[in-house]
C-alpha cells in the first residue's frame, strides 16, 4: 500500500475535555507520522468554508457553532494507507455506535460532538491540508 497523507481534527469536544494528548499518543501509538501540527480556533467563516460540502443539511448551523465554540488542534498525518487507516482509528460519524479501541468511542459524544475528523478522500486531504497548513509549515 502506498505511503499517503491525510488530514485529522482533534475538535473542541475533545480538546476542551483535555484529552488531546489521548489522542496523539493514539495517533502516534498506531504508527502514524506526524507531519505538521497546530492548536487553533475557527471563526465562522473558516467553518463554514471547510465544511461547505455540508452546507444544505440540516445540521450545518449546529455543526459550525460546534466547531467554533473553542480550539481545536490540527494535524497531516501520513502513513501506509493513511486516508483510511484514520478513519478506521476514529471510528463511525456516531460516537454512541463506535468501538472501545476507536477515538470517538472513547472520547466522543454522540453524531454530533464526536471528538474527532478525517479526511475522506485523496481530493479531500489535500484541500483540507492546504486550507490549514502553508508549504512552509510542512516538516
Ligand atoms: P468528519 O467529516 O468530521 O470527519 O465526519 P464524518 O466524515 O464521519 O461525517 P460527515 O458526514 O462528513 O459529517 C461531518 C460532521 O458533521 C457532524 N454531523 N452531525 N447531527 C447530525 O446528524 C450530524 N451528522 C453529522 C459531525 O460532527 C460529523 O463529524
Ligand atoms: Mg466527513
Amino acid at each position: 500500500m502506498a505511503v499517503e497523507q491525510t488530514f485529522a481534527i482533534i475538535k473542541p469536544d475533545a480538546v476542551g475535555a483535555g484529552n488531546a494528548g489521548n489522542i496523539i499518543q493514539m495517533i502516534e501509538d498506531n504508527g502514524f507520522n506526524i507531519v505538521c501540527m497546530k492548536k487553533t480556533r475557527l471563526t465562522t467563516a473558516q467553518a463554514q468554508g471547510f465544511y461547505h460540502v455540508h452546507s444544505e443539511r440540516p445540521f450545518f448551523g449546529e455543526l459550525v457553532e460546534f466547531m467554533t465554540s473553542g480550539p481545536c488542534v490540527v494535524l497531516m498525518l501520513e502513513a501506509e494507507g493513511a486516508i483510511s487507516k484514520w478513519r478506521d482509528l476514529m471510528g463511525p460519524t456516531d460516537a454512541t455506535k463506535a468501538g472501545p479501541d476507536t477515538v470517538r468511542g472513547r472520547y466522543g459524544t454522540d453524531i454530533g460532538r464526536n471528538a474527532s475528523h478525517g479526511s475522506d478522500a485523496p481530493e479531500t486531504a489535500a484541500f483540507e491540508t492546504q486550507y490549514f497548513f502553508n508549504c512552509f509549515e510542512r516538516l
